[in-house]
């Protein structure tokens, strides 16, 4: 496994995060049977040298994790989870976040959450979130509860990073969970020089999703994008656009071009990788840890993709 420094936080963070939440919630959202599964899915991370764990309130993983941590020297782990918003209409959404976290706190067996997020904050509830939640957050953190405050946007309902975009400049965050995959790599200008700024510690999540574990999903996204002209038919080959990607990269499978090309983008600390199968996770995270693409390989999907800012990658 590689280490790094989340940011201004000092944190020393696997380059590998596990997700346990997306698509997969570690298997539980195919199979709610699979709670055994899942608790293996957490340990073997960790014995693959992944130390960053990242859930929520609303996933239902965090009872999941703090089983598979039990035991384990807290100090060799960086946990990072999540209160869902609560409702701007009821008398005191401060309170929501405190029981929030001491929920969290008793699943997860801790007595404090590292990184602490406000979950999924989307242009509409910015205003809401810094003038009425983050004091509560900041109090949580004054009584040693929790370390870290981040934020992770809304990412389906703003591809473009508008909330992240204000936020920033009003350097509230010592960590953000970004959208950023090959297919949106609009982060890149809008939000990445910032975060490098200000040492705002960076999470990628949607880093592969359903269009880039899937190639004839990714297919159909590319025949409509040329259909809809946002990219143009001459700039690749709409009926085997991973052709390319494979080829001239030498990877073996479409996630791991999408690792690959977030892992080495510059300002970002942590790959999140959500799963429920062992052998994807294994190979995510050897994945993560291969070279950066090849630079002809880069331009080229800069060249295609690089202007897109619509997508998420389901
Ligand atoms: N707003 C938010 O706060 C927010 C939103 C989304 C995600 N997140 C965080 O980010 C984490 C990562 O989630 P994500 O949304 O970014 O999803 P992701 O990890 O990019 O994609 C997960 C999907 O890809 C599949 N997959 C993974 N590895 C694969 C492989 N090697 N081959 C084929 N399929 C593969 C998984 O299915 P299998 O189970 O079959 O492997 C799953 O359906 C989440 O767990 C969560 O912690 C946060």
């Amino acid at each position: 496994m590689e280490y790094t420094t989340l940011g201004k936080t000092g944190l020393k963070v696997s380059v590998v995060g596990l997700g346990c939440g997306g698509p997969s919630r570690l298997g539980l959202r195919n199979n709610s049977d699979s709670q055994e599964r899942a608790i293996g899915i957490v340990r073997q991370a960790i014995d693959l040298g992944v130390n960053f764990i990242d859930t929520a309130q609303s996933y239902g993983t965090e009872g999941i994790v703090g089983k598979a941590i039990a035991g384990i020297p807290r100090d060799r782990l960086v946990i990072s989870t999540k209160k869902t918003l609560p409702d701007a209409g009821q008398p005191s959404p401060e309170n929501e976040i405190k029981k929030g976290l001491e929920q969290s706190l008793k699943h997860l067996g801790t007595d404090c959450i590292d990184v602490y997020h406000l979950h999924g904050v989307e242009p509409k509830d910015y205003d809401f979130a810094r003038d009425r939640l983050m004091p509560a957050m900041r109090r949580l953190r004054e009584q040693g509860k929790i370390r870290f405050i981040g934020v992770t946007e809304g990412f389906v309902q703003d591809t473009s990073h508008q909330m992240l975009q204000q936020s920033l400049n009003e350097d509230l965050w010592d960590v953000v969970m970004v959208g950023f995959n090959l297919l949106n790599p609009s982060a890149r200008r809008t939000v990445f020089s910032a975060t490098q700024d200000k040492r705002v510690g960076v999470l990628n999540m949607f880093a592969v999703r359903r269009a880039l574990s899937q190639p004839d999903r990714l297919k159909a996204i590319v025949a409509d994008l040329i259909q809809k002209g946002a990219i143009s038919r001459g700039v690749m080959n709409a009926k085997d656009p991973v052709d390319f990607m494979l080829r001239e990269s030498s990877a073996k499978t479409l996630p791991e071009v999408a690792y690959r090309f977030c892992r080495h983008e510059r300002g970002v600390h942590v790959v999140l990788t959500g799963t429920g199968n062992p052998e994807h996770l294994k190979a995510n995270v050897e994945s993560i840890l291969k070279p950066a693409l090849p630079e002809p390989v880069l331009q080229k999907l800069e060249a295609i993709f690089g202007n897109l800012d619509t997508l998420t990658g389901n």
